[in-house]
């Protein structure tokens, strides 16, 4: 059986971390990397880090508005698949990768497995929810990695190849954290006691794009006492460029860090605050409090555990959150039990 495996985005790289492995033992698989991301600090230190196999194809896509940048992948990624004529190809989250890789393959009556299915946040004015909406519905089999996910799934008339499997993330931070444990060197560099600062990543479009909500953000966390982590996405350093901020003594800004840093920042900081998607999840994994930069979440568990709190861009809702925040909630395995790359590959393997 040949697997075409799509990815093109940091989040990506990280889910096909663990599965890539296990497909390998089991599979011939050709994977395909978009050129979404295409800085080192944002592509290559991943490969490198989690030894995830050289893609076969790179085709090299880069950067531009929606239209532009899934119409160029939808291209590339059909004449991939005209050659290598896989019998499934499959696709991670809910990038402008996903919905490219699971269309094309759709419209060439190839099979589309999607990893992350069913994860919804109700917010359609987010390129993510819409991605995740169709890319679920041109799906043949749907891994989901929470059981919220499953139930999503079935409202919108979605039950059939529907799998419970839990997280390939929560696999990867199992697989990965002592790694990052033993060679990171990211706290010595930043002259970083454990537990003494504050994590913080912003990233999203209704956050970054938006230049009044990115800067409450700042602002927020500007005018609290603690010392802040800020590795910058590009394109928050470009939006930053345009709009005035206070000083901002506080807060350390750094370009963006590779997994295993970033698993280590998270797991010694007092707490983080994100509009990542991921990066809740890994905080939840790592036992660390959340402040969601965002009103809504695709990952209530975290929420309804109490180590996530949503806030928005809300500048005084942030500043409560950097003080008050304290999760003193138990966690359940919501995420399943770290061997979601193994489930996904026998389900696959039992339906060959
Ligand atoms: C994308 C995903 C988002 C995911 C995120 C992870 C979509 C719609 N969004 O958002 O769901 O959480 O990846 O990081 O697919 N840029 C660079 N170098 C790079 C990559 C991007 O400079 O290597 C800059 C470019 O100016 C680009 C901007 O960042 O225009 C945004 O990149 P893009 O891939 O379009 O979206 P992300 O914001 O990274």
């Amino acid at each position: 059986m040949k697997i075409v495996s799509i990815v093109g985005a940091r989040p990506q790289f990280v889910k096909a971390a663990p599965l890539s492995k296990k497909l390998r033992k089991k599979f011939n698989e050709v994977l395909v990397h978009t050129g979404q991301h295409y800085d080192p600090n944002m592509s290559e230190i991943f490969f490198k880090e989690l030894g995830i196999p050289e893609p076969d194809y790179n085709l090299g896509v880069g950067s531009g508005s929606h239209g532009e940048q899934t119409g160029k992948m939808l291209i590339e990624i059909e004449k991939v698949l005209l050659k290598e004529k896989p019998d499934l190809v499959l696709v991670y989250g809910d990038t402008n990768s996903t919905i490219a890789g699971s269309l094309a393959a759709a419209k060439l009556h190839i099979k589309v497995a999607h990893v992350e299915a069913g994860a919804r946040s109700f917010n359609r004015q987010m390129p993510e929810e819409l991605n995740r909406v169709v890319t679920d519905h041109l799906s043949n089999l749907l891994f989901c990695a929470t059981k919220t996910s499953v139930v999503n799934l079935k409202k919108e008339g979605i039950t059939r190849g529907v799998y419970f499997t839990g997280d390939v993330m929560y696999d990867a931070v199992l697989q990965f954290v002592d790694q990052g444990r033993k060679t990171s060197k990211i706290l010595e560099s930043l002259n970083l006691k454990s537990k003494t600062y504050l994590y913080a990543t912003v990233h999203r479009a209704e956050n970054t794009d938006n230049s009044e909500n990115l800067k409450n953000i700042i602002s927020a966390i500007a005018e609290s006492s603690e010392k802040i982590i800020f590795p910058i996405h590009p394109r928050t350093r470009k939006m930053m460029g345009g709009i005035e901020l206070p000083s901002l003594p506080n807060i350390k800004m750094m370009e963006p860090v590779g997994y295993l840093d970033n698993l280590i920042l998270i797991e010694n900081s007092n707490k983080v605050l994100t509009d990542s998607g991921g990066i809740q999840k890994e905080a939840y994994f790592l036992k660390v409090p959340c402040i969601t930069l965002r009103e809504e979440t695709e990952w209530v568990e975290t929420v309804e555990d109490r180590w996530n709190i949503l806030v928005g861009a809300d500048n005084k809702k942030i500043q409560q959150a950097i003080d008050k925040f304290e999760p003193k909630g138990k966690q359940s395995d919501h995420f399943g039990d770290g061997t979601a790359s193994d489930k996904i590959t026998k389900i696959i393997s039992d339906l060959s």
